[in-house]
């Protein structure tokens, strides 16, 4: 039988009935007949308070073993609490240290830790608080995801994660390989991937999205939710080479269904957040970041802004701010714009619509302008895109057009582009990126900080 948790614990009666708590001490306060304790077991954010009479077996010895990340066994019973922080406490009978934390190594002492630093003792951050009320958090959100698709009847779809091709068309990608790197066979002075373990050059996937789009164009309503790679360069506080992505693919659906879909979705998702992980978001909301709360309950209830690109460059151009990347038509938004438009101009979420089709991939419908895409970014205050997605090109002709036009070959793209010779269907999709979700929710300024071991350029540590 799995042992009680100190999140159900902390909300029992007092009882004369004894209990066994298991976890690791945060902190002890010791006076001359007595002690505290404060013992964390990850289940939630809160301690649960202990209190240690001196007259308990071996006082002494043990207590001073009792340090702050040593774990222990506790048995007691839970009596009303004199303190002002919780209404139960456990008055201990024994306790048993299962494994000592020595005071002089333990990295985790009371004080405040800089996120620069935790970064480097990863495999111990979360047990912090601020790591632990990630972990909850992230979890929350994993379900949460699930459930909403599960709800409107999308089938989950595991996408692969090597690849023989690079849905984005960007180059980005992190070759897979056993040819040995000191000898690589060639032929004609090109690399022999004959000899290669797959016969062919193989990539960790950027996106489930063409394989989901497979999938959808047989099944409707698909959703994938994996790890993607990037091999950018991008040294930024919401880029990482590896990160988790939601991606639904619904068939017989337009670019307007995509953003309806986008937009409950994300309201669904911040909702149960609130429902079901009031602790860890009160934590964030005091220690984070002091708008997260009531940010997230303004966003359920209104309307996402809708714009085009257009719409959106002319506000920039009426701006009346420095922007370190100039504004004209066709231009990337970079973070700067994205958050003036959603944080000055709207100041709630904005989908932007309708790219310029040479800023965005091979796949993006094109519009009778001949200019522009039937593409969307979901931007949110504070952090940008959020997430991006487009409805898809299903017309045999222009997609193969679309891909000689980017450079890109027609023959690597042969089995997406059979979806558009038989049986093609209008069909739309997006991507949400799992931990710029995450960083949004919680408040936390550093992506590399809501992820459990970050992959950035140039940075690999465990
Ligand atoms: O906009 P992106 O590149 O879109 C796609 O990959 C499409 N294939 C999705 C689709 O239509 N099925 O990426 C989608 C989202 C972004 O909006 C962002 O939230 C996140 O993925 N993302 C990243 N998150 C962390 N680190 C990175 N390097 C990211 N790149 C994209
Ligand atoms: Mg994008």
């Amino acid at each position: 039988m799995l042992n009680k948790r100190i999140k159900e614990i902390i909300l029992q009666n007092p009882s004369n009935e004894e209990i066994v708590v298991y976890g690791w001490v945060r902190t002890k306060r010791e006076s001359k007949n007595f002690s505290f304790l404060e013992i964390n077991d990850g289940s939630t954010i809160k301690n649960l308070q202990a209190v240690l009479e001196n007259n308990i077996p071996n006082y002494e010895s043990i207590m001073q073993k009792t340090t702050t990340g040593a774990s222990v066994e506790l048995k007691g019973v839970l009596v009303c609490s004199q303190g002002k922080n919780q209404s139960v406490e456990l008055k201990v009978s024994s306790i048993k240290i299962i494994g000592e934390a020595d005071p002089d190594q333990f990295p985790l002492q009371k004080k405040r830790h800089s996120f620069e630093y935790l970064r480097e003792i990863a495999h111990l951050r979360p047990r912090t608080n601020t790591f632990g009320a990630v972990a909850r958090l992230s979890n929350a959100l994993s379900f949460a995801i699930h459930s909403f698709f599960q709800e409107k009847g999308f089938i989950y779809f595991h996408n692969p994660i090597i690849t023989a091709s690079d849905c984005e068309g960007a180059g980005e990608m992190f070759q897979v390989t056993t040819l040995p790197l000191e000898n690589i066979p060639t032929n004609e002075g090109k690399i022999d991937y004959t000899k290669d373990f797959f016969g062919k050059k193989a990539s960790l996937t950027v996106s489930g999205q063409l394989e989901g789009e497979t999938y959808a164009c047989a099944l409707g309503n698909i959703y994938t939710f994996g790890p993607t790679f990037r091999a950018e360069h991008s040294n930024t506080t919401r880029h990482l080479a590896e990160f988790w992505m939601v991606e639904p693919e619904i068939a017989f659906c337009d670019l307007q269904g995509n953003m309806d879909i986008a937009e409950e979705f994300l309201k669904y998702i911040f909702k149960y957040i609130l429902e079901k992980c009031p602790d860890d978001m009160d934590f964030f909301n005091t220690r984070i970041d002091n708008t997260v709360i009531a940010n997230l309950q303004n966003i359920i209830k209104e309307d996402f802004a809708r714009i085009t690109y257009t719409d959106a460059v002319n506000e920039l151009l009426k701006a009346k701010v420095d922007f370190e990347y100039p504004v004209q038509w066709g231009i990337n938004l970079q973070a700067e714009h994205e958050k003036y438009i959603t944080e000055i101009v709207y100041k709630k979420p904005v989908i932007v619509t309708d790219y310029p089709k040479d800023i965005k991939a091979f796949y993006m419908k094109l519009n009778d302008d001949n200019k522009t895409v039937r593409a969307m970014d979901v931007l949110v205050p504070r952090l940008g895109e959020i997430i991006g997605g487009s409805q898809r090109e299903e017309n045999y002709t222009k997609l193969v057009k679309r891909i000689e036009e980017l450079k890109l070959e027609p023959k690597d793209y042969w089995w997406y582009l059979e979806l558009r010779k038989f049986g093609t269907v209008p069909h739309s999709g997006f991507g949400l990126g799992f931990e710029r979700v995450i960083q949004f929710v919680s408040g936390m300024q550093n992506i590399r900080d809501v992820i459990a071991y970050p992959r950035t350029f140039r940075s690999i540590d465990f």
